[in-house]
């Protein structure tokens, strides 16, 4: 027999009424993604996205739009009239497939290999339709399983699945709930789907009532107990957003100490589901690691350090307080205490970046060094020049930006103003307090403070005429 041919279809349509928000539950992020890009993302770990379905309707040009980089189809269920009513809006897109996996927008922290687990456990056991089931803390809420009982023993056959309103009061202390995660053979599910009612507590079509109907058929229906309930737990509200965002979070710090990065008081550290840590790399507490920020090996970064979307080579050191967004680091550079990258800012291996120093779409080559209260804005910096404390580049004209240029082994005295367009050449000399205007050649100096002035004595002289004029005045 080939291969069955499997979809993922993933209910997104609703409006997540709970959350009291206009932004519609699915985009709403934890650990720094959209929950259905989670879902979507584990997903493509088993089939392939364009095999991957989206039912989406509220707000459904905003949730396409957000995920359409990911490859997906998307299906629209213009009017939500229940979860069963969403997958009837699919039989034309899933014709073409054996089977359908049915995950949930706002059960984000299911993992690839339970879905693996609910499609290999359907097809060895030849199921009609495998539910993943599990036992949490707290059933309040969730559809919850009615296993058929054979000899006086459960059985693994599912007789119906009872959402929370309509639990008779002997069921009520069943503590397995339906996760929202199926497994159909598609052909039995459509055969059936229209025969799904609307006579219950809310008026919908519920997907869950198909568990029965396949039952009394004589069709083979199977519970699947998750390991680890957390996995599918679902967010309703903002509570159990603010949960599941640090479930996730310390799912990442926990995979990241594995693969070798020492994170201290980790339940302190903030690190988004899309970030890459090398070994060795140690963290301390209070970093946030932000978006799709890549960190190397044997790095460090210190406390209160924010980076968003950094790409860090080996052995960097970040001191305390260093904000990043959008910025390239080489290897063996140092950064902070203090400093800032904003974006486009590319800082060369061994390069320093210290203390009170912004950067801003600018280039600093290999070795380059700004130490100290210093703004480079739309620059160039070669190799192994040194910007001394509290130089400015000039980049805006009150209209348009201009670029400073400056080339290899230079010398920027302290408190120079760098007023762009301008040069400076390989090997040349800044003089300290300088506002140049003018490019300085090669190997050259530039300077425009005016000469300095030696009076001996004029300090003596000039506190003697100051205190006889006040004590003239106090006498008047
Ligand atoms: C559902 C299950 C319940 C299960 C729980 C697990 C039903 C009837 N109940 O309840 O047994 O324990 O999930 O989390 O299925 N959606 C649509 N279109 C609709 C309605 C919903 O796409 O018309 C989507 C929602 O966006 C959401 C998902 O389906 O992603 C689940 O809907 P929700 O209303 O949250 O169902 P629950 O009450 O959680
Ligand atoms: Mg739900």
């Amino acid at each position: 027999m080939s291969n069955p041919r499997f979809a993922i279809a993933i209910l997104a349509a609703g409006k997540g009424t709970r959350l009291k928000s206009r932004l519609p539950k699915v985009l709403h992020q934890i650990a720094g993604r959209p929950l259905l890009e989670h879902v979507i993302r584990a997903a493509s770990q088993i089939v392939d996205p364009s095999d991957i379905f989206c039912i989406i309707g509220h707000e459904a040009a905003r949730v396409r739009q957000a995920m359409s980089p990911l490859g997906v189809q998307f299906v629209e269920q213009i009017e939500q009239r229940g979860t069963g009513h969403a997958l009837m809006q699919c039989r034309q897109a899933l014709a073409a497939y054996d089977h359908v996996l049915v995950l949930s927008g706002d059960v984000p922290l299911i993992r690839p290999e339970t879905i693996a687990q609910v499609r290999d456990f359907h097809i060895q056991r030849a199921a009609d339709m495998t539910i993943l089931t599990a036992e949490p803390p707290n059933p309040f809420g969730y559809g919850r399983m009615v296993r058929r009982v054979v000899n006086g023993v459960e059985s693994d056959e599912v007789e119906a699945i009872v959402e929370q309103k309509q639990l008779t009061p002997a069921q009520q202390n069943i503590g397995e709930i339906n996760s929202g995660i199926y497994a159909f053979q598609v052909a039995e599910l459509f055969s059936r789907i229209d025969r799904l009612g609307t006579s219950n507590p809310h008026g919908e079509y519920y997907l869950t009532e198909i568990a029965a109907i396949l039952q009394k058929e004589g069709r083979k229906v199977l519970a699947l107990r998750a390991s680890d309930s957390n996995e599918v737990l679902g967010i309703n509200t903002r509570r159990e957003l603010a949960l599941l965002d640090s479930l996730l979070r310390r799912r990442k710090t926990e995979e990241l100490m594995d693969a070798g990065v020492t994170i201290y008081q980790p339940e302190t550290v903030i690190i988004d589901a899309g970030v890459t840590v090398g070994a060795d790399t140690v963290i301390e507490p209070f970093v946030q690691l932000l978006g799709e920020t890549s960190i190397g090996e044997d790095c460090l970064v210190r406390s209160y350090s924010v980076l968003s979307n950094v790409k860090l080579g080996d052995r960097v050191r970040v001191n305390h307080g260093t904000m990043g967004e959008s910025a390239v680091v080489g290897d063996a550079a140092i950064l902070g205490p203090y400093a800032r990258l904003r974006e486009g800012s590319e800082i060369g291996p061994e390069a320093h970046v210290g203390n009170f120093v912004e950067i801003k779409k600018a280039r600093l080559g290999r070795g380059a060094k700004a130490n100290h209260l210093t703004y480079i804005g739309d620059a160039e910096i070669g190799a192994g020049s040194n910007i001394g404390a509290g130089t400015i580049t000039c980049n805006y004209d009150g209209v348009n930006k201009h670029k400073t240029i400056i080339g290899e082994r230079a010398f920027i005295g302290s408190d120079t103003t760098l007023v762009a367009p301008v040069t400076i050449g390989d090997g040349a000399y800044v003089g300290a307090a300088s506002c140049i205007t003018k490019d300085v050649p090669n190997d050259s100096l530039g300077v425009t403070r005016a000469e300095q002035v030696v009076r001996e004595g004029w300090a003596i002289k000039k506190r003697e005429r100051l205190l006889a004029a006040k004590k003239a005045k106090e006498q008047k």
